[in-house]
């Protein structure tokens, strides 16, 4: 057994949730890093399907540890709907299989209201983010402007009190500047006092040293994908969190060497909210694929974005997280395709660009390399050897451009629906 982490490689939705469920089997602790309830993963177990926002998927297995790094943003009431959801499915979720950094920030209800008026006052200028509207954004900025409360300050609820009146003095008056109404103190207070013992009970004071002890055994699960890293990504339309592998070692604090870096690539991208997507087809073709995908939001509902597979994005995702095995997902949605186009590079005003630039990703043409598509249902295949030779062909042209194994290949949503290659 290898340490092991798991990233996506566009902008989310990639279908992590799947792999991350596969490979917590082989591991004993699963780490959760960044992100919020703004993500979502899906886990399909015979027929059953398991929506998580912030609660690691290894919590669908017995005798594994599930835990929640510093670097995730919890909502209390999230989290405790979450924790009773699952309950309520007969899923053991106690503090035996699931700990919660006590240094992790929390979500309160201020934060998802800054976030909601903020974008609606930016929407009206144009310039809004698209953002999940789960408070994700304000409670990375409290935590950077050191005005965060961090999940250990429930056990002194007079102290956490105090600092919520502190900050509603600033948060209020922003809100009254986006034209919302104000909060009280009660307000804020409620839900914390609601939900202080179930996510106490659940606090831990030092993950950093029950990963050491299981190291060699660590899964690491990431939220959103490269793309959306708020250094790595398309910065400003990113997550305010690090998906890439850097994350894990911020929202730990401690180095554990990862084996295996596995990349979750979808077979084509998807993206939702604002922001550049140059291989966005907005005509039948992407309609198609949104349907055949059902490619709506886990968190929201929203429909997603949806264009053809961008390998210079995938090159850059496997340079910055050292990615060395590869997932293809979905490739199963590609079935109904004449032909399939993928992105090798870039025109950037006139210039020829293989590279994923920082600025002026708006002003990515593609380059496309047409490959033939196989025009049969896919889904019922094992095995590599089974899969059509154009299938093959697509698959094979992925690999050889970036120099990563595909290890993987996923033509359906249950956890059976995957051809594994040695
Ligand atoms: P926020 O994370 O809610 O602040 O939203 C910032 C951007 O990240 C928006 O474009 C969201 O749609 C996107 N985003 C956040 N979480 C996810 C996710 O889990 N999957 C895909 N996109 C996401």
């Amino acid at each position: 057994m290898a340490n092991t982490l798991v990233v996506g490689m566009q902008w989310g939705d990639e279908g992590k949730g799947k792999k991350i469920d596969q490979e917590s089997e082989k591991h004993d602790v699963i780490v959760r890093y960044q992100g919020g309830g703004n993500a979502g993963h899906t886990v399909v177990i015979e027929d059953k399907k398991y929506a998580l926002h912030l609660i690691p998927s290894g919590i669908l297995r017995a005798d594994k540890l599930n835990i929640i790094g510093h670097n995730v943003v919890i909502d209390p009431e999230e989290f405790a709907k979450e924790v009773e959801g699952l309950r309520s499915r007969g899923v053991e979720v106690s503090s035996r299989n699931l700990l919660v950094s006590h240094r992790a920030h929390m979500t309160l209800l201020y934060h998802k209201r800054l976030d909601v008026a903020r974008e609606a006052f930016k929407r009206k200028k144009g310039k809004q983010i698209g953002t999940t509207g789960r408070g994700i954004g304000s409670t990375y900025v409290d935590k950077y402007n050191r005005e965060g409360i961090r999940v250990f300050k429930l056990n002194n609820m007079d102290e956490l009190a105090k600092k919520v009146e502190e900050n509603l003095e600033i948060t209020n008056f922003l809100l009254e500047h986006y034209s919302d109404k104000p909060l009280s103190l009660d307000e804020v207070m409620t839900g914390l006092i609601k939900n202080r013992e179930l996510l106490l009970d659940f606090s831990h004071n030092d993950i950093g040293r029950v990963i050491l002890e299981r190291d060699g055994k660590v899964l690491g699960e990431s939220a959103q994908g490269t793309l959306l890293d708020v250094d790595e990504g398309t910065y400003p339309f990113v997550t305010p969190s690090n998906p890439t592998i850097g994350g894990f070692y911020t929202g730990t604090g401690v180095y554990i060497n990862f084996k295996k870096v596995h990349g979750i690539l979808k077979a084509y991208t998807t993206r939702v909210g604002e922001g550049p997507f140059p291989t966005e087809l907005e005509d039948e073709t992407g309609e198609r694929l949104r349907q055949r995908g059902h490619e709506f939001g886990t968190t929201t509902g929203r429909p997603r974005r949806c264009g053809w597979q961008d390998l210079a994005i995938a090159r850059y995702a496997i340079r910055v997280n050292g990615i060395n095995e590869i997932s293809l997902t979905k490739l199963d949605v590609l079935d109904a395709e004449k032909s399939i186009k993928v992105c090798v590079g870039y025109n950037i005003n006139g210039q020829k660009a293989d590279y994923f630039p920082a600025e002026q990703m708006e002003n990515c043409e593609p380059i496309y390399e047409s490959l033939k598509g196989w025009e049969q249902d896919i889904s019922g295949i094992r095995s590599w050897q089974d899969l059509p030779k154009n299938a093959k062909s697509y698959v094979s042209f992925i690999e050889q451009f970036l120099d990563v194994p595909v290890k993987q290949i996923g033509v359906g949503a249950r956890r059976d629906q995957t051809i594994d290659r040695a």
